[in-house]
């Protein structure tokens, strides 16, 4: 009977703040019957700038929380935590774990003709160097070059203005464009809110915002478990751990969210 109601659960995806709205979009579009349960941590915020015992630790907090919630799956809507802490947990408890930089580098590594990519991320991530580890266990000759971005977090979160965008954005980017990348992977769910202005510095369509390829993976992936809700009435909750007010404010920048969310502190 359990294994029989299994899809209609809901999918919990998370994030340190509003960065993992970016792949919830892509998920509703594609699933969109769906039950989605959204935790922004917005409390411990920025996970770049967090070891990997501060990270293990919170993250635990969030998958205990999904386990009373009883979903059927949870997404890593955070490049960092998958970076960092999707290896403690994968098989620790009884739902699914999606983590966005595994999968992502699975699928791109499909394309032979990528030699050359970048990525940009936080401090965390390209410490770990987990992209690039991924992107080698399926094609050793591929050249990864991976830049941390640990400005981009904070100008997204707390919507900075005083801040001279060309030097921000090329602080960056301008090692990214020397090392002349085929892409260039924003490897943090938080960057896709820059693209506008990334766009003033490189041409678009060099960079991937990777939430559609994972979000296109999560579908099918359901399908094939058995675990895709077809017939539900689609709805989000959102949760965050502070400031409420403050996150319905920034989801604006990608996604109207139709209630409040409930703050819950972890
Ligand atoms: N959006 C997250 C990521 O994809 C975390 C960013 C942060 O809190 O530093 O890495």
């Amino acid at each position: 009977m359990e294994e029989e109601h299994k899809n209609i659960k809901p999918i919990g995806v998370m994030d340190s703040g509003v960065g993992g709205l970016t792949v919830l979009k892509q998920l509703i579009e594609l699933c969109p019957n769906e039950k989605y349960i959204y935790f922004g941590d917005t409390k411990n915020l920025p996970y770049g700038e967090k070891t990997k015992d501060e990270l293990i630790s919170i993250a635990k907090k969030i998958f205990d929380f999904f386990q009373e919630k009883r979903v059927k799956a949870v997404v890593m809507a955070c490049n960092t935590t998958s970076a960092t802490v999707y290896d403690t947990f994968k098989d620790k408890y009884d739902f699914k774990i999606y983590p966005i930089i595994q999968i992502v580098a699975k699928s791109l590594s499909l394309d032979k003709n990528l030699e050359k990519v970048a990525v940009m991320a936080t401090n965390a991530t390209v410490n770990s160097q987990k992209y690039t580890q991924e992107f080698h266990k399926y094609n050793k000759n591929i050249q990864v070059f991976e830049q941390a971005c640990p400005l981009w977090v904070p100008i997204v979160e707390h919507k900075l203005r005083d801040y001279d965008e060309k030097e921000a954005i090329m602080a960056y980017l301008g090692n990214v464009l020397d090392f002349n990348p085929q892409k260039i992977i924003l490897g943090c769910t938080h960057y896709p809110y820059l693209l506008d202005k990334l766009q003033k510095y490189a041409p678009k369509d060099l960079f991937i915002n990777p939430s559609t390829i994972f979000a296109n993976y999560i579908k099918e992936d359901l399908k094939q478990h058995n675990l895709l809700n077809i017939k539900g009435k689609g709805n989000t909750e959102y949760i965050t751990s502070s400031n409420p007010q403050k996150f319905e404010e920034n989801s604006k920048l990608f996604l109207q969210i139709k209630k409040q969310p409930e703050l819950i502190n972890i």
